[in-house]
């Protein structure tokens, strides 16, 4: 005999064993069959939601690993060339270069030089890809600067806000005119993309479009980056302009000065440990929304996937699902060439 009991949101069934509960509200009904729970899962990965990170090295012979990132390499031109190529394939939403290059100095010269690495590397991709895929270009000057800042530095040795301005205006449009899509700022100066709107305009790049790194946490997940771009900052650290770790609305108002300033599409960076912020920036900006999963994310699981400890291609996916879940609608991550070959080849099976 079974006998209802709502308010318990039960039935009781009444067997020789007792009374034995049957649920009535059964949430695992969803979750019988993977046709069910493919029908009913609230967020999928795209490959066009993916950005893959490069890295370009100038002068370079032949690609070289980055140590604390295995898979990673520093491109040279030609196999830069290669791997956007498959990008392309992949159907990748687009790729964002990081330039290393031969020499630095005070002023990161050869940031917005015109036959610098960076301007070199992207005149050729974009004279590959053209318009069919989105080339993005990191707009920094740590790895330009013998002194290893994002900006330049005061005589008191502290980094200089506005001055640095006046070097993110000309990168800018160094990487317009060499054929970016999309510059990225990532320096955290204050009025940044203002500069870069106004400089981007009056230089006549009124279609490039500013993605913003507009909440860059100061984290040490920066860490395996630091091999990759070469960047070596000499002491000290990037507090003073890089956010506090702890706090999350002060990222909001970072956005939205990024925002009123004409940014495009903001980033949040790192993903993993600020999925937090990722929700509470989509909840509130009106332009998409990226999440970076950094040199640190990428190395932690590569490192506990090689000693055994953790299922690598389950720990991927389920990170890049969740940066989408909490709001990204782009992730940029070194994982993303092989995400999307996997999400094709099961897009295949079906
Ligand atoms: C600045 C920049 C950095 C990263 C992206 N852009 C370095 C930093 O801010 O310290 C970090 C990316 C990563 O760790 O994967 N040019």
């Amino acid at each position: 005999m079974t006998e209802v009991d709502s308010s318990l949101g039960v039935n009781r069934e009444f067997t020789a064993m007792g009374v034995v509960p049957l649920p009535r509200l059964r949430p695992r009904r969803l979750r019988c069959t993977p046709a069910i729970r493919r029908l009913v899962a609230e967020t999928r990965v795209d490959p066009a939601d993916l950005v893959l990170p490069l890295f370009v090295k100038e002068g370079a012979a032949a690609p070289r690993e980055v140590a604390s990132m295995p898979g990673v390499v520093q491109h040279t031109l030609e196999s830069l060339r290669r791997t956007v190529e498959q990008a392309v394939a992949a159907e990748l939403g687009g790729v964002i270069l990081f330039g290393v290059p031969l020499h630095r100095d005070a002023l990161g010269s050869s940031a917005d030089s015109p036959d610098g690495i960076v301007a070199t590397a992207l005149r050729r991709l974009r004279s590959d890809v053209g318009d069919d895929f989105v080339l993005i270009s990191d707009l920094c000057l740590d790895e330009f600067t013998d002194h290893g800042h994002c900006g330049l530095l005061d005589r008191r040795g502290r980094v200089d806000n506005d001055q640095t301005l006046h070097r993110y205006a000309s990168i800018a449009v160094s990487q317009a005119e060499a054929g970016a899509h999309l510059v990225a700022p990532s320096g955290m100066m204050d009025g940044q993309v203002a500069v870069i709107r106004q400089a981007l305009d009056v230089a006549g790049h009124h279609d490039v479009a500013i993605m913003a790194y507009a909440a860059k946490y100061e984290s040490a997940l920066y860490g395996p980056f630091r091999d990759a771009g070469e960047c070596r900052l000499e002491g000290g650290d990037r507090a003073s302009y890089q956010q506090d770790p702890a706090n999350g609305r002060e990222a909001l108002r970072e956005v939205a000065f990024d925002v009123a300033e004409g940014a495009d599409i903001i980033l949040v960076k790192p993903a993993m440990s600020y999925l937090d912020v990722v929700r509470r920036v989509a909840d509130t900006v009106p332009v998409p929304v990226g999440a970076y999963q950094v040199s640190g994310e990428y190395a932690m699981v590569e490192a506990a996937a090689a000693r055994g400890w953790i299922a690598r291609e389950r720990v991927i996916d389920e990170l890049v699902l969740s940066a989408r879940r909490a709001g990204a609608d782009i992730v940029v991550t070194y994982w993303a060439l092989e995400v999307a070959q996997r999400l094709r080849g099961q897009a295949g099976l079906r």
